[in-house]
């Protein structure tokens, strides 16, 4: 009787501590759940439980076993760095910036494939490009927005038209603006006109250029942008907002400043905006710039903001710059940075100001089309001068 009566109280308080932890649990999870609602999308990096599948497409296999040497432990083991292991997993191929000897035996119809495809294969290991122009001192006071520029060494017009307008060098209030363009290297082997004497000239009048050793082509975007973040890691790491975009966009810098300082911190410190493509993947059709074949890439894109020009903070692209190590270039730069967010468990947010696919027709010469938007695609020079010019007017009224 007594026994009985004893479990049963044993029982009772058990049932009790089982309720408590319950409660908390779900307390828990609720307040978490609202902390997160406050902020982005956060999208987990993997489930835990998520088995093994080896991928067939090539720039997957690769990615897969990058994440495999990526794995702490591993270097652990082995006290390698992932680009050791990486190489040494294959013989006498040392060197990443050597032509990869294996890559032809590993992909099925390689030698049908386009040359840029072979070109961009060939050197998918390499990322250690040498900065021949550079601007040390540009973040020597650390800036509130920094203005990276896509650009091509013959573009001197597009660029000169950014410093006239959209991209002068400012310091309004307590906020200052500095600017770089990012270029790359247009060979003579490519029987490209030799214009060094005029990028030398212009680097030493205007101190905004960042050259780069490498061939500036389309799929070396991937390379400006990997080597930019790791400018910014080491020569602006104090730059607080960074828009890196192209050169043949109009860009509503006094928009961006107010947005930029409406933010609260919470929200800056992950800010990455732009006009966001969900839910894409790669094009199939052989005839397009953005075309990538089967054998080299399977699945969805994860989110990403379009190319022509993006926002986001400077301790983000920090991040960026070490998430980067951990993905495999990729032939088109703005899906790449989607997949570096992602592995930080970002996702860019969209913004309607961005119009990267431009304005309705009808509405391009109305001054007042431009006021409220951040960026718009695409623009000539003129254009770009003339806008601004325009938004300047005091007796503006939309
Ligand atoms: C190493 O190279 C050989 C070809 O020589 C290839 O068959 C093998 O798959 C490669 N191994 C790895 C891990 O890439
Ligand atoms: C990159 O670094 C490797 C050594 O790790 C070196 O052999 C190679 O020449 C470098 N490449 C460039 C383009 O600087
Ligand atoms: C990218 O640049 C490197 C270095 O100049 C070059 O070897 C490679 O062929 C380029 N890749 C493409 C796809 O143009
Ligand atoms: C980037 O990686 C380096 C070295 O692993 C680390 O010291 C640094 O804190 C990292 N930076 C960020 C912003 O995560």
């Amino acid at each position: 009787m007594s026994v009985g009566r004893r479990r049963l109280k044993w029982l009772g308080i058990l049932m009790m501590v089982n309720f408590f932890i319950y409660v908390i649990v779900e307390v828990s999870k609720s307040s978490g759940q609202a902390k997160n609602s406050k902020r982005h999308v956060i999208i987990p990096q993997a489930k835990f439980w998520r088995k093994f599948v080896p991928h067939k497409a090539y720039w997957n296999k690769q990615q897969q076993k990058l994440e495999r040497l990526s794995n702490p432990i591993f270097a652990l083991l082995t006290n390698m760095t992932v680009e050791e292991s990486f190489l040494s997993s294959n013989g006498s191929f040392s060197n990443a910036c050597d032509p990869d000897p294996f890559v032809a035996s590993q992909i099925k119809g390689f030698k049908d494939l386009p040359d840029r495809f072979k070109d961009f294969l060939h050197y998918l290991r390499c990322r250690n490009y040498s900065l021949l122009v550079d601007q040390p001192h540009k973040c020597k006071h650390k800036p509130f927005l920094l203005l990276a520029i896509k650009s091509l060494i013959p573009h001197f017009d597009r660029r000169q038209a950014i410093r006239q307008s959209w991209g002068k060098e400012i310091k309004s209030g307590d906020a200052t603006i500095v600017r770089v363009f990012l270029l790359g290297q247009n060979s003579p082997e490519d029987n490209f006109p030799d214009l060094s004497d005029m990028l030398k000239f212009e680097s030493e009048t205007h101190q905004d250029i960042l050259l780069w050793d490498y061939k500036d082509t389309f799929f070396n975007l991937t390379l400006k942008e990997v080597l930019f973040l790791k400018w910014v890691s080491n020569t602006c790491p104090g730059a607080q907002f960074i828009f890196k975009g192209d050169d043949d966009v109009f860009v509503n810098t006094h928009q961006i400043l107010d947005y930029l300082k409406s933010l609260t911190k919470d929200k800056a410190k992950d800010l990455f905006i732009g006009d966001v493509i969900k839910d894409a993947g790669p094009h199939r059709d052989k005839t397009l710039k953005y075309y990538i074949p089967e054998s080299i890439y399977e699945g969805s894109y994860p989110p990403y903001a379009g190319g022509g020009g993006f926002l986001y903070s400077g301790d983000l692209a920090l991040r960026l710059a070490n998430a980067s190590d951990q993905v495999l270039l990729y032939p088109i730069d703005d899906v790449y940075t989607g997949m570096c967010l992602q592995k930080l468990g970002l996702a860019p947010e969209k913004h309607k100001g961005f119009k990267t696919f431009g304005i309705e027709e009808k509405h391009r010469d109305n001054i007042c089309s431009y006021t409220n938007l951040m960026l718009v695609h695409s623009r000539q020079p003129q254009e770009i001068i003339k806008i601004w010019t325009n938004l300047q007017d005091p007796d503006l009224s939309c």
